[in-house]
């Protein structure tokens, strides 16, 4: 399996009125093609700011970020927004959908604007129903954003990330405003992109979540402070051994 992201040496320093925050400090790690990752720690850690970071959102201070062998921090910003629209996924809390559009819309939007995807309106519309259908949300195709649920809302925002065919999803919290039925759904469906293919890095405050990862990275204080991979006989197995690792390490 070749390396899809290399993390090497990263920092991030926020200064607010001449004052040094030192959010990530000299992060180092590597995702493989076709892992499914977690990001675990404590509220304030840098979870969301080392998401952003090598997701090429947000400029990291020093340090490198290798995408498919390539240091995205020395692109420039149309390069780097290609590669974004083209290879990237995005899932994130706060989810940003237009109020004037439909879900369906909305979700075949990034592969609309996509102009290095030549497929024409009709195909790209058929590729978000598409998804629309798998997802299990196709009967909410026409309803506007209002007229859904936390749940369906969700579950569009991942079509939506995935119509543009990603090799990597970047997901912050995915489930953080979903009940437990609502959350094993849209984790059942994320992990079923993973089983097509999808590299997937995400953030997660959720033990039950984190489970269904072969990974997880915990970080405190701006560092990978230890690394769980999953084993064990059964999920309910993992999981239970994932909860020791976590209360071990003062979750
Ligand atoms: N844009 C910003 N400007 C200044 N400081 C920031 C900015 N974004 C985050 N921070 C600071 O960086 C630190 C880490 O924040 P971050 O959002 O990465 O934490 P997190 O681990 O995602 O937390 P949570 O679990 O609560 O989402 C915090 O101290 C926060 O105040
Ligand atoms: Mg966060």
């Amino acid at each position: 399996m070749a390396a899809i992201l290399e993390v090497k040496d990263l920092c991030k320093t926020y200064v607010i009125e001449k004052r040094q925050n030192n959010v990530l400090k000299n992060v180092n790690f590597t995702v493989e093609e076709g892992e499914m990752v977690a990001i675990m720690g404590p509220s304030g850690s840098g979870k969301s700011t080392l998401l952003y970071a090598v997701s090429g959102m947000d400029t990291p201070t020093s340090g490198h970020v290798l995408f498919d062998g390539k240091d995205i921090t020395k692109l420039s910003a149309n390069q780097l927004a290609e590669i974004r629209l083209n290879k990237m996924g995005f899932i994130f809390q706060q989810m940003y959908m237009m109020k004037n559009l439909t879900i369906l819309d909305n979700i075949a939007l990034p592969a609309l604007e996509n102009k290095a995807d030549r497929a024409g309106k009709a195909e790209k519309m058929k590729r978000a129903e598409e998804l629309m259908r798998k997802l299990s949300i196709i009967e909410v195709a026409d309803n506007d954003i209002n007229e859904v649920s936390g749940g369906q809302l969700q579950r569009a925002c991942i079509c939506r990330s995935m119509v543009n065919k990603p090799k990597l999803l970047f997901a912050d919290e995915p489930t953080g405003a979903l009940n437990r039925t609502a959350s094993g759904e849209v984790m059942e469906e994320l992990a079923k992109l993973n089983g097509e293919g999808t590299t997937i890095m995400m953030v997660t405050h959720d033990a039950k979540v984190a489970a269904r990862c072969k990974r997880v990275l915990y970080i405190v204080d701006g560092n990978i402070k230890g690394e769980y991979l999953s084993g064990g006989d059964s999920t309910a197995e993992n999981e239970r051994r994932l909860n020791n690792w976590l209360l071990d390490l003062g979750w």
